[in-house]
């Protein structure tokens, strides 16, 4: 399996279970700050501790610093992993990250490094897998990472929300291309989930506005009285996204593609 964003967060999650499944792991993930991010990106060593995890159930791995914003960089990664490894049945396109503002201050550099990671980063991800995927005679399976903001809005989050539809997008044209292959394309849309993405100064900032800035913590963020879930958790954990990519992956979902699967304890519902 590949999957990008493999350092932290739910890419580790899907790295590590999917080797608890039996699969070997292509890992990338760019193990460094982009500018415009307002909180702490994962570090060269998350991905060792992401490998440290894989290899600890006897699994192979090949791990990269790799940045999805560039094509020639993935493809390169990709293709060594598999030339190690020996094929290629899943990809997980889960490398994203965001920033915040009201769209009318919405610099350049923001709607550039959001849109460059979770759009174009997808986009580059499937294309590099799609050759490794064709040469299975028995297809493969695609994952590629939305968001609750995939199917509905979020304000101050335009290049965020506007990226992640345009996931959507991408997961249904994969699906229509793909499928004569054998290859199934489907996307994920989680909820808030508990990881550095939203746990951080920034994030608390925008979902508690009426609290003084870096006054907000854990517990103030994601309360459900706020209404962002229908059920009653103010997050979900990575394992929750895994779950659900472990179903779109194996044979019990094999007649499913080109499907958005909210895992999202009901938030799209509202
Ligand atoms: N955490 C949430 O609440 C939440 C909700 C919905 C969707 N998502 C999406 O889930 C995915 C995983 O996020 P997470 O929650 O694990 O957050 P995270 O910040 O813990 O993990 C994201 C990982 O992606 C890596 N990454 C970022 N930009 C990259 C690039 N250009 N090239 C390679 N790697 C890069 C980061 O280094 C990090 O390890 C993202 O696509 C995110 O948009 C997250």
């Amino acid at each position: 399996m590949f999957t990008t964003g493999a350092a932290r967060g739910q890419g580790r999650s899907h790295a590590v279970r999917l080797a608890r499944e039996g699969a070997d792991v292509i890992a990338v993930d760019l193990c460094d700050q982009i500018g415009t991010v307002p909180y702490p990106m994962a570090t060269p060593d998350d991905l060792v501790e992401t490998v440290r995890q894989v290899e600890a159930l006897g699994r192979r791995v090949v791990a990269t610093q790799t940045d999805v914003r560039d094509g020639a960089a993935v493809q390169r990664a990709l293709d060594d992993g598999v030339a190690q490894l020996g094929r290629l049945d899943i990809v997980l396109a889960n490398a994203g990250v965001t920033s915040y503002s009201p769209a009318e201050e919405l610099s350049e550099q923001m709607w550039d490094d959001v849109i460059d990671t979770c759009l174009s980063g997808v986009f580059r991800t499937a294309r590099a897998a799609i050759p490794h995927l064709k040469a299975n005679p028995d297809g493969g399976a695609m994952v590629l990472t939305s968001s609750t903001e995939g199917l509905k809005a979020n304000q101050h989050m335009a290049h965020y929300t506007a990226a992640k539809h345009g996931v959507v997008g991408l997961t249904k044209v994969l699906a229509l291309e793909l499928a004569p292959h054998g290859i199934r394309v489907n996307s994920v849309h989680p909820t808030s989930v508990d990881t550095g993405m939203i746990h951080n100064e920034a994030t608390y900032a925008l979902f508690r506005p009426d609290l003084e800035p870096g006054e907000a913590t854990r517990d103030d963020v994601g309360d459900p009285f706020q209404g962002l879930n229908t059920l009653p958790v103010r997050w979900v954990e990575p394992a929750d996204i895994t779950d659900a990519i472990v179903w779109l992956v194996s044979d019990a979902a094999r007649y499913v593609t080109g499907i958005q699967l909210p895992v999202d304890a009901g938030a799209t519902t509202q």
